[in-house]
């Protein structure tokens, strides 16, 4: 090995082993600490409040002036501070208490911080991890320069019921696809590692089966069987978890009539003890101080008792800590171990954090302006967006368009809006001028075609005043393009739906506009899934684009033209209407299955609606067709530490070049107890040029084979399993049985 190469080596060894040796330091830095701490400042370094920027909860009466809290040691963290500037004088605040201990900055960088990337939901149907975990990148990269320490993110909560606002935030209906996405996401988020100056810490939320709220209804209670539990909502923050997420969320619901803030088989028993984790958790906004609306406390005194010796380490926004801790321990209902046990994880994320060697090292103004909204990151955020959108229907091929239309009417309330574009959780650090809306995409890239534009409608009114207009510039055009959904704000935190139809008369638009006689290719944004069946039924060509981001026009008209080939699946169920809900693809048989879409002799299904969903977990065409052949199986017999491996070959039979997701699918035929008609254990997404031909491998190991039995052990049980290889969950290509020995 050359000198210089020696001299590398060495000098890399020495700044892992200063990196390392401060890690392994970091215990004991956090002991001298704590044994200098009065119990009024270890308090204080478990209370959180909300900065002056925007109140992302209800707001709490205030507490006067929060520098001179925080300069007073009362203060551990604060949120909902933007940008360098802003965060550097909060943080000299922390540097005139008396022992100088740095605020963490905690932000919701949920999809982006300044470049807006699209919502959760859209990148989960691009079931493209590594896109994923680089938008994640790239918004710590972004938050990090702009002073903030810690994004509330990934929320990883599955979300079976599309009335549910909050079904936008996260990765959709299947543990499998949430918790690769989970993993993605904080590996994104916490990079190189905590220290690194392009890294946030993650934060798992919400802990735990928010997303089942009854009735979709945010907030509202969720009363589930542990198994189910354990099977389905659980696994995302145990791979959150694996990742190595630094901090957990609690949630606000609560779970069999305990709530999440106070309780300890979730925090202790779970997520503490059995699963080991070393982080630590913040309570969601007040959520600590409304276990009193829960009827589960009678105060905010009982509260603070309840929270912390439940494991709730971080009291954000309810004050419930700051004001009753001290009380709890002179009354000796809370002992100073579990205060200095939760200060413990605090100060330790801060230690590895750096603050403690430099409490300003994330707030350098130069970095904040080089880091920030680069061309690389807007190129990124059109690559996912891209990927993001799924072809729900193409008849006749009437996608992609030719770049030689005479003319293209653009219709629609969404077709011209751009702040819509970043849909809800955005933090709007960014210019307005920087998101490109529909239209402006179509003017970059239209050419020589001329684009007539009508709005037709409002987005939720029912005037019809525009239909005329909208009309006639639909019988001028060649080819319309409707852009149509949403408000961006009608999905997201406290936005449930009891109607989730398109609103308004967006759809009595689209009657109008088909009754031309014109192709129509109709767009649809949107934070969740709508019901929109006319349109379904009766329009040639529907994308659905959900919210992209800053890019979206350029995307969407990047898949309009063919430049991109849409390759996307949906991540979750589409209802048929709100009474089919919840419906989600990995049910149970029952004992009376409907034998089709129509059988109600006697079955499980409803007498006015056929049973399947409008469109599928896992569904989402291209411009070029696949076939799948070929299936065969290494044995078709396994023993229990053994493992099978199946191949199948994969062909691009069409003319463009296309990406498609091949999702494998399992069935326990016979088990006890019962297990779903068919659960995702594996996919691949890959690109084949026209033609190409690719084999596909799986392995079925025990893992895949595994689940919890009534006593919450995870077992397999020998017997015949059905293996289903599909383009989505109800378009099964190849199947075949294999069976587990003893
Ligand atoms: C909100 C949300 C949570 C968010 C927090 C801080 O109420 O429930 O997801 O991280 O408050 O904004």
């Amino acid at each position: 090995m050359n000198i210089t190469k020696t001299l590398i080596f060495f000098c890399l060894l020495g700044v892992l082993n200063t990196a390392f040796s401060q890690q392994r330091d970091i215990p004991k830095k956090v002991d001298a600490l704590l044994k200098k701490m009065t119990l009024a400042e270890k308090i204080g370094q478990l209370n959180q409040y909300n900065g002056d920027w925007e109140a992302t909860g209800p707001v709490t009466p205030d507490v006067g002036n929060k520098l001179d809290a925080i300069k007073r040691g009362e203060v551990g963290s604060v949120l909902n501070i933007v940008g360098v500037k802003h965060t550097r004088v909060f943080q000299e605040a922390a540097m005139q208490s008396r022992l100088k201990i740095p605020l963490l900055f905690g932000q919701d960088v949920i999809h982006g911080y300044s470049v807006t990337f699209p919502i959760p939901l859209a990148e989960a149907a691009s079931w493209d991890v590594q896109a994923i975990e680089k938008s994640a990148r790239i918004a710590a990269t972004e938050a990090a320069a702009g002073g903030v320490h810690w994004t509330f993110a990934p929320m990883v909560d599955i979300a079976r019921d599309p009335r549910w606002g909050r079904v936008m935030e996260g990765a959709g209906e299947d543990p499998y696809l949430g918790s690769l996405i989970a993993t993605a996401r904080v590996k994104g988020f916490q990079g190189k590692g905590l220290g690194s100056l392009d890294a946030v810490m993650a934060c798992a939320k919400h802990f735990a089966a928010y997303g089942a709220a009854t009735g979709g209804r945010d907030y509202n209670s969720v009363d589930m069987s542990l198994r189910t539990l354990w099977e389905i909502y659980l696994p995302p923050f145990k791979a959150a978890l694996d990742a190595g997420a630094a901090t957990f969320m609690n949630s606000f619901n609560d779970l069999n009539g305990i709530p999440a803030s106070g309780n300890r088989y979730l925090q202790r028993d779970i997520l503490k003890g059995k699963w080991g984790f070393k982080g630590f958790v913040v309570s969601d906004w007040g959520s600590i101080g409304e276990m009193i609306n829960h009827g589960y406390v009678k105060d905010n005194y009982e509260a603070a008792e309840a929270a912390i010796n439940a494991g709730s380490d971080m009291d954000m926004e309810s004050r419930s800590y700051i004001k009753n801790l001290a009380k709890l321990v002179a009354d000796k209902k809370v002992s100073v171990a579990v205060i200095d046990e939760a200060v413990r994880r605090i100060l330790t994320k801060k230690y590895e954090m750096g603050l403690f060697d430099d409490a300003y090292r994330f707030s350098d103004a130069e970095r904040e302006k080089q880091a920030i909204n680069t061309r690389e990151h807007v190129e990124a955020a059109r690559d996912i967006a891209r990927k993001s959108i799924v072809l729900l229907k193409n008849e006749h091929q009437l996608l992609p368009l030719s770049r030689d239309l005479n003319s293209i009417a653009v219709i629609g309330p969404l077709a011209k809006l751009k702040k819509e574009m970043k849909g809800f959780w955005a933090l709007n650090i960014g210019d307005e001028k920087e998101i490109v809306s529909l239209y402006e995409g179509m003017q970059n890239q239209g050419g020589k075609t001329k684009l007539l534009y009508a709005k037709g409608c409002e987005i939720t009114d029912t005037s019809r005043a525009g239909f005329n207009e909208a009309y006639k510039t639909a019988m001028q055009a060649d080819v319309v393009v409707m852009a149509m959904g949403e408000r961006f704000d009608m999905t997201g935190e406290a936005k449930s739906r009891s109607d989730i139809h398109l609103p308004g008369v967006q759809e009595e638009l689209i009657k109008a506009i088909m009754s031309t006689g014109k192709p129509v290719v109709v767009l649809l944004m949107a934070g969740r899934p709508m019901v929109f069946n006319w349109t379904a039924d009766h329009v040639p060509a529907i994308l659905y684009t959900w919210w992209l981001g800053n890019q979206a026009g350029n995307a969407i008209t990047d898949v309009l033209y063919g430049s991109y080939n849409p390759g996307a699946k949906l991540p979750i169920t589409f209802p048929r209407t709100e009474g089919q809900i919840p419906i989600y693809y990995n049910h149970f048989n029952t004992g009376r299955p409907a034998r089709n879409d129509n059988d109600v002799n006697y079955t499980s299904a409803y007498i006015d609606l056929p049973n399947s969903p409008k469109y599928a977990f896992g569904h989402g065409l291209s411009y070029t067709n696949f076939t799948y052949s070929n299936l065969r199986f290494s044995k078709k017999s396994m023993l229990k530490n053994g493992s099978i491996t199946v191949s199948f070959d994969l062909q691009n039979t069409g003319k463009y070049p296309g990406e498609e997701v091949a999702q494998f699918y399992l069935r326990d035929l016979v088990s006890q107890p019962v297990r779903p008609v068919k659960e995702l254990k594996g996919f691949q997404k890959l690109m084949l040029q026209p033609g190409e031909t690719k084999t596909i491998t799986f392995t079925i190991d025990k893992e895949k084979l595994a689940f919890y039995n009534d006593k919450l052990e995870r077992i397999t049980q020998p017997g015949e399993f059905r293996l289903m290889i599909g383009s989505a969950s109800d378009d099964i290509r190849l199947q075949d049985n294999f069976v587990l020995a003893d």
